[in-house]
């Protein structure tokens, strides 16, 4: 079974996402961290809490603590002061230095075989590929959370947050050309909302796992209403982890990214579709960008997979039109 690195910021959503991983049949060997959303520290506490919450022993390894260039700027205004709606968790586990390494040395060890992840800034992936661009090339798949093709950003009108915080380090990733890259965006992820009929459905559930869903968002649900008058909140990062699940929850079109590491448009993706052959191979196709998703789809696999013993329960509250249109 393909082995699977999570690379995330832990972060709502990234928890979300780890969740759901851990509970699902996904091959995940290990979770590596970079400062994001919060600073690698918290964002460590933070991933080994989702795991402990999911009752899986998987190692978590701490890697970059700022972006390669530009001054850091965390989102702890959109997931609260601890990336966690202020929980404050204490953990039993703890995680290791070498995020760097783990991704390079779980690669040279399975060449062609290893997927990875990536639902933050992409640091972590920078840094591998400034060490050892020929292992990071024996890389079997990379999913990523980022950017935004058609439509406006979440850090300026053009910048997606994973992109804009660290522009240089999407930048190099892009560059580096790597084998079976998939990016999904804001295009996508705007259309994953966790609503408010879907959070009272998880604390109806009861017990420690809804419980923890349900804290968590409680930040990221006030952050939505103030910033823009949407009720219930986007959950990114999840959507990558189903898409590894069932490949046929999003659609994803062959395409050239760069990413601006300047001025007015810093972050911004550069999504070239289609690009005319006469521009003399200036726009390889370095991914496949998702532009059209199945939410229902999506939903299915995440319920279904964080709460099995609450199938039916699920399957009853969306044929009573209480979730999902
Ligand atoms: C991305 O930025 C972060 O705040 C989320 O965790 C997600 O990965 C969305 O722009
Ligand atoms: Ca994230």
């Amino acid at each position: 079974m393909k082995k699977i690195i999570l690379d995330v910021d832990p972060g709502i959503d990234d928890s979300l996402a780890i969740l759901l991983a851990a509970k699902s049949d996904l091959n995940i060997v290990g979770i590596t961290v970079a400062s994001g959303n919060v600073e690698v520290n918290q964002g460590s506490i933070n991933a080994i809490k989702a795991l402990e919450i999911a009752g899986r022993d998987i190692p978590v390894y701490k890697g970059a603590e700022l972006p390669l260039v530009r001054d850091y700027v965390d989102a702890t205004d959109t997931h609260g002061p601890d990336g966690l709606s202020g929980m404050n968790y204490k953990v039993k586990g703890k995680a290791n230095d070498g995020a760097i390494d783990f991704i390079l040395d779980t690669i040279k060890e399975n060449p062609n075989e290893v997927t990875i992840c990536a639902l933050g800034p992409l640091t972590n992936l920078a840094l591998a590929i400034e060490k050892d661009i020929e292992t990071m090339r024996k890389v079997g798949r990379i999913v990523v959370m980022g950017g935004a093709a058609k439509i406006h950003g979440n850090c300026s009108p053009v910048a997606e947050y994973n992109f804009w915080v660290d522009p240089h380090a999407a930048k190099r990733f892009f560059k580096a050309n790597l084998p079976n890259v998939t990016v999904a965006g804001l295009d996508v992820t705007y259309d994953i909302l966790f609503s408010p009929n879907m959070r009272e459905m998880v604390k109806q559930f009861g017990g420690e796992v809804a419980q923890y869903v349900y804290d968590i968002t409680q930040f990221y649900v006030d952050f939505h209403w103030e910033q823009e008058r949407t009720l219930g909140c986007i959950i990114n990062d999840p959507l990558l982890v189903s898409y590894l699940i069932d490949e046929s929850i999003m659609k994803a079109y062959p395409c050239n990214i760069d990413v601006e590491t300047e001025d007015l448009c810093i972050g911004e993706s550069v999504v070239g579709f289609d690009v005319p052959s006469d521009f003399d191979g200036d726009y390889p196709i370095n991914a496949k960008m998702c532009m059209e998703v199945d939410k229902v789809k999506f939903f299915d696999v995440f319920f279904k997979t964080i709460f099995p013993e609450h199938v039916a329960d699920y399957e009853l509250m969306k044929k009573k039109g209480y979730i999902l249109k």
